[in-house]
């Protein structure tokens, strides 16, 4: 019997049903068990989100503070030798794992969990997850586990549109927030689609009982590097990192002084999203000649272990 340990938290949902149409394929056979830990923070995260509330959890998901999750099942802790495998679903907040991801995965529960252990990375966001697949690389590692495959489906009304009407489905509710947007989140098609990630995990599990040591989705188009979004991405971690330390010092969560600090901050995200954004693309495409191997090579890196 092979094991499966899927690990996940999703707050519309939409992360949940990326990762059923994966394990789907799984779950029909009889000779591979699926568990399934939904994390649970102690104190939930509002959906639809109020403005200021979604940005008074920012210092805290960059500088990825533990927050206090739900205990979770102890038989699953107790098997944890058992699992030939973890699936670890996640989404991005502000260049990040989200804060229930990342408190876990500095739990004493992750620990047993994850050690020696072969693991795939499920993304489901917007569209900007390098930063935060690297912040996850460096969690795993120091849990001591094999990351072997990473699959990000990202929002599919293009980087541009995203940057709009992603947040707005999170202060509305409504992936299609208003009429003049573009609707919001990862397509139907693509959730649907996800399910080849899932017969391929199968195959592998079902031929031979050897450790999953290889990528077992390459050629599956797990993911896909958007090189224009490369730099910003650098840029704005850069900037997430000193502003997370400066709103920090100012006052906690939901304090007057922070939320002063962020109105602050908000305008400058907006600027950094309207100027720098555009410009490192249009930098980036001017330069494209002279940069094509240094990009090439920085796509191949992100896009492993499974490849574009
Ligand atoms: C507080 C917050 C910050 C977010 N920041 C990012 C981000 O930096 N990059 C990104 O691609 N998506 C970002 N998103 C979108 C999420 O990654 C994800 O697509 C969305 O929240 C739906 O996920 P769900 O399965 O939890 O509902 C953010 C969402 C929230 C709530």
């Amino acid at each position: 019997m092979r094991k499966v340990l899927v690990i996940h938290y999703s707050q519309t949902g939409q992360l949940t049903r990326i990762t059923d149409s994966i394990i789907a394929p799984l779950k029909q056979e009889n000779d591979i068990q699926v568990d399934c830990l939904t994390l649970e923070p102690e104190q939930s995260y509002p959906f639809p989100w109020p403005f200021l509330r979604f940005f008074h959890i920012f210092p805290e998901a960059v500088k990825m503070t533990p927050q206090a999750l739900k205990p979770i099942d102890k038989t699953i802790v107790n098997a944890a030798d058992e699992y030939d495998l973890i699936i670890l679903s996640y989404q991005v907040w502000f260049l990040s794992p989200s804060t229930p991801i990342s408190s876990f995965l500095q739990s004493d529960e992750a620990k047993a969990l994850f050690k020696n252990k072969a693991v795939v990375t499920v993304i489901g966001c917007r569209g900007m997850w390098l930063n935060a697949q690297e912040k996850v690389k460096k969690l795993l590692n120091s849990l001591k586990a094999n990351l072997v495959d990473n699959v990000a489906l990202t929002d599919d009304c293009g980087a541009a549109f995203s940057f709009l009407a992603t947040p707005m489905w999170m202060f509305t509710g409504r992936k299609k927030a208003y009429s003049w947007l573009p609707t919001a989140g990862v397509s139907e098609d693509d959730i649907v689609n996800a399910k080849r990630f899932g017969l391929a995990i199968k195959k592998r599990l079902q031929r031979d009982d050897s450790l999953i040591s290889q990528p077992m989705l390459k050629g599956l188009g797990a993911v896909k590097i958007n090189e224009k979004l490369i730099a910003s991405e650098r840029v704005g971690n850069h900037s997430f990192t000193i502003w997370s330390k400066l709103l920090t010092a100012l006052g906690p969560q939901n304090s007057v002084r922070r939320s002063c600090g962020l109105l602050v901050y908000v305008v400058f995200l907006l600027t950094l999203i309207l100027t720098v954004v555009p410009i490192t693309a249009l930098i980036k495409k001017l330069i494209a000649p002279l940069t094509k191997k240094r990009i090439r090579a920085q796509k191949e890196y992100f896009a492993e272990p499974s490849g574009e």
